[in-house]
């Protein structure tokens, strides 16, 4: 296996360098957008910054896979070792001025045993003065600035809470939703009756993230895509946390289509209302 901490220590100048190159363009200006998609956007700094991302993990791992929302693959096909990048998650909250937003990486490869799992993942959230990383074996862990207070550093750990009533879900809705209004706002109706309360944040990689820091207790989201959700599941798997699909069976990166990321004793309460 390779050195973690290297490929961490990696993963964190990237997502630095991605975060500073983002808050070029958040604040005074709106920045110039294009369409993927009817909501779907992207702007010059998404892809500014998958750029450098991209620039850096090559200087340090030639020989890995990329995989970058904006970019695609490029990288050895025969490499083991594959890097989920999201540039820019959370870019319509960063075209309206909203600041939950992050640059997300994660890496993928066999762990001691032959099986592909989260190895590194790195979640930079420049305008919350936010930092998430983790890796394998070693813990997740979250630098938050706090006006007048400095840094405050801690090692994550999901919540325990059991009772829907008290807890706080996370949620997000794909951009498809225009054609898949009712299979999506379903469980959002009757979760948000069921639980203390639902965010939707839109940023799905910094919803993980709190899930594992035990800020909110559950996630779910339709759709979402490697590149979403490779860092966070890392995190979330470091913090003691878990992942499946909306049946409960094990989610596979880049297979499954929905996520249920939880706390653990929430899990088997929450299922039911996505099924
Ligand atoms: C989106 C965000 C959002 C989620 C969408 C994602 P993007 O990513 O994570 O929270 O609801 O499904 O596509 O497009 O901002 O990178
Ligand atoms: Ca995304
Ligand atoms: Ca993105």
């Amino acid at each position: 296996m390779i050195n973690l901490q290297q490929a961490l220590k990696t993963a964190l100048e990237a997502a630095a360098a991605g975060a500073e190159e983002v808050m070029r363009g958040y604040g005074d200006e709106k920045p110039r957008v294009s369409r993927k998609g009817p909501t779907n956007l992207v702007t010059e700094y998404d892809l500014r910054s998958e750029e450098i991302v991209r620039k850096i993990i090559t200087r340090d791992w030639p020989e890995h896979l990329l995989a970058g929302e904006e970019g695609g693959v490029s990288g050895s096909k025969r490499s083991l070792y594959k890097w989920h990048i999201d540039p820019l998650d959370g870019t319509a909250n960063f075209a309206h001025g909203h600041p939950f937003f992050a640059v997300s990486i994660g890496l993928f490869g066999p762990d001691g045993n032959g099986a592909e799992k989260p190895l590194a993942g790195v979640i930079n959230a420049p305008a919350l003065g936010e930092l998430y990383w983790g890796a394998r074996g070693c813990g997740a862990f979250r630098r938050q600035s706090l006006a007048g207070r400095g840094f405050r550093e801690k090692r994550l750990a999901v919540s325990s809470a059991d009772a829907l009533r008290d807890a706080m879900l996370n949620t997000g809705f794909p951009y498809d939703i225009y054609e898949r209004g009712g299979e999506i706002l379903h469980p959002f109706g009757r979760l948000a009756t069921a639980a203390r309360s639902v965010r939707r944040a839109g940023s799905a990689a910094l919803d993980l993230a709190y899930v594992a820091a035990g800020v909110a207790d559950a996630f779910w989201e339709a759709g979402l895509s490697p590149w979403d959700v490779a860092a966070g599941l890392l995190l979330l798997e470091e913090a003691g946390g878990l992942a499946t699909d909306y049946h409960g069976g094990p989610y596979i990166l880049g297979e499954s289509r929905n996520i249920l990321a939880s706390n653990g004793p929430l899990h088997d309460k929450i299922l039911p209302y996505l099924e």
